[in-house]
């Protein structure tokens, strides 16, 4: 794998990342991607509750080359990190899944691909390589269409079906309402042909999107959905959007094969608790029955780290990856992923760890209680 410089262009982390592209993006699109719900605390308190975990360095252990790589529902990754399924990728980059798709492979991760992406699921599958992909799914009123949607995924070689359960209706993004966010007529939803699931059209003083959720997406959805798509597919069921140990159990007894920690990074209920503070609740919940995955706010290698030793199988990114993308298409994109990982292989040698399951919670001083989170 060749190595991309850390200091292409003066850039040194994620978030001289998000400047570049802050600088390079329509206001609109930049909202869109950065915005959170109400008045985003949950966004921020993503990345605060980061940082207000610790690490508690352990020393004189041999961390000459610490291993990154894990394995995910029994398939080898390169490390722990995957693409989270973001919308539009059109919105900052002409080649637009495709490119993502183009940088994950060249780092070795999986992408999740959006169910609202600008390409076809199909192109963007064969674009990819191996480890399979995996595909994000909305659940859509038209149970023709969701099944359709499935079975494509399924016969495009897609690895796993990532259901996202915390969209019954969208989060209020004021700053979409704002801009009356809509998709520029040259872009479209790939997956549909019909013009309603296809558009998100203008409506002004309104966001366009929250429009399409509340007329295409389904807010009846139940347990009993998870089971109706497991009954029309083989392939794996990862639930995103879980936040509490009750729904982590219903998980496992309905079956799925992982659950992701998410608060849709922050754009969904304003309040809810950072991710990382509701992790380790889950992984004791789910007594190793189902993998966990954690996103929302992962901007470091040590915010990796802190996940996987709070017990995250991998961790997904959302929001760097398509400031990468906006800045150098699929080269930018392919620099977030090796900018994670090498600061995670760095946070790992010094915390004295020269394995990812070597990592634990005893690695993390809660600096409100003054102890280790073990
Ligand atoms: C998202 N997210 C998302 N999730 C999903 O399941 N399907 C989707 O289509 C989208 N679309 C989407 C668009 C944009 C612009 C963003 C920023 C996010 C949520 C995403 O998968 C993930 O949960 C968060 O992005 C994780 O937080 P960070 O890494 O962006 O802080």
């Amino acid at each position: 794998m060749e190595a991309i410089p850390l200091n292409t262009r003066a850039v040194s982390c994620l978030d001289d990342l998000e400047r570049l592209a802050r600088e390079a993006l329509p206001r609109e699109a930049y909202d869109y991607i950065a915005g959170g719900a109400g008045d985003e605390w949950t966004l921020r308190e993503n990345q605060a509750a980061f940082k207000r975990l610790q690490l508690l360095p352990r020393v004189l252990r041999d961390v000459t080359q610490p291993k990154l790589e894990v394995t995910l529902l029994g398939r080898p990754l390169s490390m722990p990190v995957l693409i989270a399924p973001t919308a539009f990728h059109g919105l900052v980059n002409d080649n637009a899944e495709l490119a993502t798709m183009k940088a994950a492979v060249d780092a070795g991760v999986i992408m999740c691909a959006s169910t609202a992406s600008n390409c076809t699921l199909e192109s963007i599958a064969s674009a990819g390589g191996t480890p399979p992909h995996w595909f994000q799914l909305y659940i859509y009123r038209d149970r023709e269409l969701t099944r359709s949607l499935v079975e494509r995924a399924e016969a495009a070689g897609y690895g796993a079906l990532c259901v996202t359960v915390d969209v019954p209706r969208l989060g209020r993004r004021r700053r979409d309402v704002l801009n009356s966010f809509c998709l520029p007529g040259h872009l479209k939803l790939g997956n549909f042909v019909n013009r309603e699931a296809s558009d998100v059209t203008k409506i002004e003083g309104k966001s366009g999107l929250e429009s399409y959720v509340s007329s295409q997406m389904d807010a009846a959805v139940t347990w009993k959905d998870i089971d109706w798509l497991r009954s029309i597919c083989s392939l794996p069921v990862v639930l995103k959007g879980i936040m509490t140990p009750e729904d982590a159990r219903l998980a496992v007894q309905h079956e799925a094969r992982g659950v992701v920690v998410s608060n849709h990074g922050g754009r969904q209920l304003d309040g809810v608790p950072a991710t990382i503070e509701v992790l380790a609740r889950v992984v004791d919940a789910v007594r190793g029955e189902c993998e966990v995955l954690l996103d929302g706010g992962i901007r470091r290698g040590t915010d990796v780290l802190k996940a996987l030793a709070l017990g995250a199988r991998a961790i997904l990114v959302g929001r760097p990856i398509l400031w990468g993308l906006a800045v150098d298409g699929a080269a930018g994109a392919r620099f977030a992923l090796e900018v994670l990982r090498e600061e995670l292989a760095a946070a790992m040698a010094l915390v004295g760890c020269d394995a990812v399951d070597g990592l634990s919670r005893s690695l993390i001083w809660d600096s409100r209680r003054k102890e280790t989170l073990e």
